[in-house]
């Protein structure tokens, strides 16, 4: 059987609780993410996936539930954990005076990679982004795809296991979009590297996601692979937007409904 690299038990997470602006942001989420998998976790804005993202990474503590990477407790075993983790946040930016290659640097330190290896390892993770040739480059003359994919690599230091994606292919272009795809397929097929991707870009979680998770106010209201989720929920001929958009519409609130 496959190793299991992410589950949760009734993950929840309330922000503001017992407050007026009280939010249920994840309420019981159950995932079974197994090693080598990209789980593509979509919904719409204020979803909770940038939450789960947070949850899972250790950033912010559950309100109730629990959850495991690869066997040990986030909460209790939340040193062990992290080695296992790399992310690229949906907020998080790059330090803009500084070039690839320094940004990179100052991370790995942060992150206490050995400094024999950081050399090596940043060489190599330049190279898999594609930015050879701006490498030395201060970031702030580089274009939003160019930060995106340094993103990629800084979130690829210290060989994480599973890597957390929230919105990597957020405004960039198609052929960028396609670039970091390949990035994403080559380092969950190849290296058996774990991708829990959150997007709005229904293209990319169609290609790469083994499975989807649609999650709607916070609870997950489908999974399955795309293909099956398209096969059930998109009318005929329809794609996974459109699958996504039903699954949505359904749970939506009456008066949220037919505004167009
Ligand atoms: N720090 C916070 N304090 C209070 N409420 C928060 C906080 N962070 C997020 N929320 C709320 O929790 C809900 C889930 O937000 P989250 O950022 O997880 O959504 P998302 O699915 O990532 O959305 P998007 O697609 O816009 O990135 C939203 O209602 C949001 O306003
Ligand atoms: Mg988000």
């Amino acid at each position: 059987m496959e190793a299991v690299a992410i589950s949760t038990n009734k993950l929840s997470k309330i922000y503001n609780l017992g407050k007026k602006n009280e939010v249920h942001a994840v309420s019981d989420l159950v995932l079974n993410i197994r090693k080598g998998e990209i789980y593509g976790l979509l919904g719409e804005n204020g979803a909770g996936k940038t939450t789960t993202v947070r949850l899972l990474t250790t950033m912010i503590k559950a309100s109730s539930g629990s959850a495991k990477i690869f066997g040990y407790d986030i909460e209790t075993q939340s040193d062990i954990v992290r080695k296992f983790l790399g992310c690229l946040p949906q907020d998080a930016g790059l330090y803009e005076e500084f070039s690839a290659i320094e940004n990179l640097k100052f991370i790995a330190k942060l992150r206490g990679i050995d400094s024999a290896e950081i050399p090596s390892q940043i060489e190599s993770l330049i190279q898999l982004v594609g930015l050879e040739e701006r490498q030395k480059d201060r970031v702030e003359t580089y274009s939003g795809g160019m930060k995106r994919r340094l993103m990629i690599a800084r979130a690829m230091l210290g060989d994480p296991q599973i890597l957390f994606l929230d919105e990597p292919t957020a405004g960039i272009d198609v052929l960028v979009s396609r670039r970091v795809r390949e990035i994403i397929k080559t380092l969950a097929k190849e290296k058996n590297i774990t991708v829990l991707l959150c997007t709005h870009d229904m293209i990319s979680a169609e290609r790469l996601s083994d499975r989807v998770g649609i999650l709607h106010k916070g609870v997950l209201v489908a999974e399955d692979t795309p293909a099956s989720i398209i096969n059930k929920h998109a009318t005929e001929n329809g794609d996974l937007e459109d699958a996504v958009v039903n699954i949505i519409g359904w749970k939506g609130d009456k008066d949220e409904e037919d505004v167009l």
